[in-house]
């Protein structure tokens, strides 16, 4: 059968019981992860929202009380329609099913149970919350054989409301009817006495197996309960001391004033009841002065027997006193607290030492799971961690033995500590088509949801490019896995590089995960070399990751080498240099007698220079016999102006510079004799000679190195 989990938290295991108003299950708490006892609402109250009003309330009401002897109630809540309350599970049986295995009990037994039924009812009517509906079926008795009263105050939202005279009230109102007090059923008013009037009807079953009233039907038997006197439970066959009959009669009395004052009175009358002899030496149930003196005498002889000691005599205490009024009275009451107090520390140090239990544990810390145990005694204390699909990594998940098992001492109690829920690696799904991916994880048992696509430099658009949480990490096994697809490589947007130097383009582009790559370096004047002049794709263009840009870049102005003129004829050296975006410059005949006649012989700049596009190269070209075609204008006569100053010093000087001075100050080249070799030849002489001012400006020059 699958499991009934209301509201992701309480979980139905088995059915434990039904009363009147509510199906009661054994449950349990999956968040705090203990038992629970779930009570669900029948539907036909569940569909009263004023009943449910009132059922939340008292609920509410009752969860405010917090005693040893009170069934706690944790939780009130609603799941499709069905109203239910969640509580304290109490391993054991009811009073209810007690009596009617034994029949009847002992006084000692029914004293014990009466005081603790006591104590939970003062302490609720200090909260002024009655009970409404003590009866022996809402006394639960632990296997600890502790008293927990259960239903404080659900009963009120019964008898208010439009239920009690339907069908399904009736049975509530039947099943409580033999503890209802008179003025209950004659529409008087509801006190602690009325509470208190129940308890005497359960403490008459409990000592004689039968209630004070009965009747044929329940008109006979409520108006039994209205006005027969409540026989003595001893007539009964009750095997029971006087004080507690006396005390039991005064509970029944018709008159809600007559009974005791309060459950506190009770109580006190209670713990007057002198010790039967004949009963078990439960230490514990008894509160009478002698009781725990005796254990304290006894432990005080064990102790010195173990030392080796003589028995200490300690003096026997005088029977106890016939109880009179006044301030014997008194006295006793603080004798009555003071042993109640001792037989409480004596208990609480045997339980520890003979009766030690595994306390429950669970969602705490090591440190305190450890403390707690070590403060019951028990004192070995061993770890073991494993996945927990609900408790948080590292707090205390169960112990071994399990709750409220036995620990004989120095036995190991093995705390269970959460490695928190149990992973599972998630499975490599990238690089596959979705619809295989989700078919894959679904059948891993994961939970699978699509997200948001993303790019990827690596995996083709529309497949799997991702997952959360990522392949390889732990999951809690059906967790939720989501997937998605790649949208293909972000494309980068390409930058402006133009007018960038090469490097700083290639490092801009870097940086957005481009390359760069030279098209071709182009000369341009007036732009240095190394300098983007254009670039593919142009700015604002994109790419993929790692795409390339395409540049070109400047040659920079002085790209162009010379070639080798020399030997070449000065046409045949004005066609090589305009292929090359160079022209001829200045052009000077010089006699070289061993070279044909309009042959370049030197050439400035030399050969293999670079220079700029556009750039001139001056030649010299040899004139030979006749005059050289390439130079008519030098090759007629200089003017006949006579210097004025002398042929100034140009020797050391190259061919241009000695030139130019030679013009600047009225004299004219006339002819370029080049001795030797032609290339970065200087001036080595004049004709006529340095210093000299001759009657013509003609000037010739012998040049070489
Ligand atoms: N907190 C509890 N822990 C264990 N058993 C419980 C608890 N509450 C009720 N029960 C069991 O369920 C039965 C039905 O309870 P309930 O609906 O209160 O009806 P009634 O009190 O009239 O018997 C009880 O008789 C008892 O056996
Ligand atoms: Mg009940």
């Amino acid at each position: 059968m699958a499991d009934v989990i209301y509201n992701e938290r309480y979980r139905l295991d088995a059915k434990i019981g039904e009363g009147g108003m509510a199906v009661v299950y054994r449950g349990y708490d999956l968040i705090l992860r203990r038992q629970v006892a779930i009570k669900v609402l029948r539907p036909a109250f569940s569909a009263d929202a004023a009943f449910v009003a009132r059922f939340d309330f008292e609920a509410q009401a009752a969860a405010k009380l917090s005693h040893p002897n009170i069934v706690t109630t944790y939780d009130v809540g609603k799941v499709d329609g069905d109203h239910y309350i969640v509580e304290e599970y109490v391993p054991g049986e009811t009073l209810a099913t007690l009596i009617a295995r034994q029949g009847r009990l002992p006084e000692s037994v029914a004293v014990r149970y009466a005081r603790q039924i006591c104590a939970a009812l003062a302490a609720a009517h200090r909260q002024e919350l009655l009970h409404r509906d003590i009866k022996p079926s809402n006394i639960l008795i632990t296997r600890e054989d502790v008293v927990r009263v259960a239903d404080f105050g659900i009963a009120h939202a019964v008898d208010e409301s439009a239920f009690a005279d339907r069908g399904s009230g009736e049975d509530v109102v039947l099943g409580s009817l033999p503890y209802c007090a008179p003025e209950v059923l004659t529409g008087g008013r509801v006190t602690e006495a009325s509470d208190l009037y129940s308890l005497g009807v359960v403490l008459f079953e409990m000592v004689a197996g039968v209630r004070p009233f009965s009747g044929t039907d329940p008109d006979a038997l409520a108006d039994a309960i209205v006005r027969d006197p409540a026989p003595d439970p001893r007539s009964k066959s009750a095997e029971i001391s006087a004080h507690f009959a006396g005390i039991i009669a005064r509970l029944l009395r018709k008159q809600p004033e007559q009974r005791y004052g309060s459950a506190g009175e009770v109580l006190a009358a209670l713990r007057q009841i002198v010790r039967v002899p004949a009963e078990d030496d439960d230490a514990e149930e008894e509160a009478g002065p002698d009781a725990p003196t005796e254990i304290l005498r006894r432990r005080a002889r064990q102790t010195m027997v173990e030392a080796g000691a003589k028995p200490l005599e300690l003096p026997a205490l005088p029977p106890p006193p016939a109880w009179r009024a006044g301030r014997t009275l008194a006295y006793a009451g603080i004798i009555v607290a003071l042993a109640l107090v001792i037989a409480l520390v004596v208990a609480a140090r045997q339980a520890s030492s003979h009766d030690m239990r595994v306390p429950d544990l669970s969602g705490k810390s090591i440190a305190e799971s450890i403390a707690t145990l070590h403060s019951l005694g028990i004192d070995n204390v061993a770890i073991r961690q494993g996945p927990d699909p609900i408790v948080q990594g590292g707090l205390v998940a169960g112990t071994d033995p399990s709750l409220n098992q036995r620990v004989a001492p120095g036995q190991t109690v093995t705390l269970l500590v959460s490695t928190g829920p149990p992973t599972v690696d998630v499975p490599n799904v990238l690089g596959q088509e979705p619809n295989n991916a989700q078919e894959f994880l679904t059948a891993q048992g994961f939970l699978v949801r699509v997200g948001a696509k993303v790019h990827s430099a690596t995996i083709r658009q529309g497949l799997i490019a991702a997952t959360n949480p990522a392949p390889g990490s732990p999951l809690g096994k059906g967790g939720t896995v989501v997937m998605s697809e790649s949208l293909g490589p972000a494309l980068v947007t390409v930058p402006n590089v133009v007018s960038l130097t090469e490097d700083e383009a290639r490092k801009m582009l870097a940086k957005l995960g481009l390359k760069l790559a030279v098209n071709s370096q182009v000369s341009v004047n007036n732009i240095p070399a190394d300098i983007v002049l254009s670039q593919d794709p142009s700015e604002r263009g994109s790419l993929a990751p790692g795409g390339t840009v395409m540049v070109d870049v400047s040659a920079g102005p002085a790209a162009i080498e010379v070639p080798m003129l020399v030997g070449q004829t000065l046409d045949a050296a004005r066609q090589t240099l305009s292929g090359l975006g160079l022209s001829i410059g200045n052009v000077v005949q010089a006699d070289v007698p061993d070279k044909p006649p309009g042959t370049v012989v030197s050439q400035t700049p030399g050969a293999f220079a670079r220079v700029a596009q556009g750039a001139a190269i001056d030649v010299v070209v040899s004139a030979g016999a006749t005059t050289g075609p390439a130079a008519p204008a030098q090759s007629s006569p200089p003017s006949s102006s006579a210097p004025t100053i002398p042929i100034p010093n140009v020797i050391g000087m190259p061919l241009d510079q000695a030139k130019g001075v030679l013009e600047r100050n009225g004299y004219q080249v006339n002819r370029v004799i080049v001795a030797g070799s032609a290339t970065d030849a200087k001036v080595l002489s004049t004709d006529p000679p340095v210093g000299t001012t001759p009657s013509s400006n003609a000037v010739n020059l012998i040049i070489g190195r």
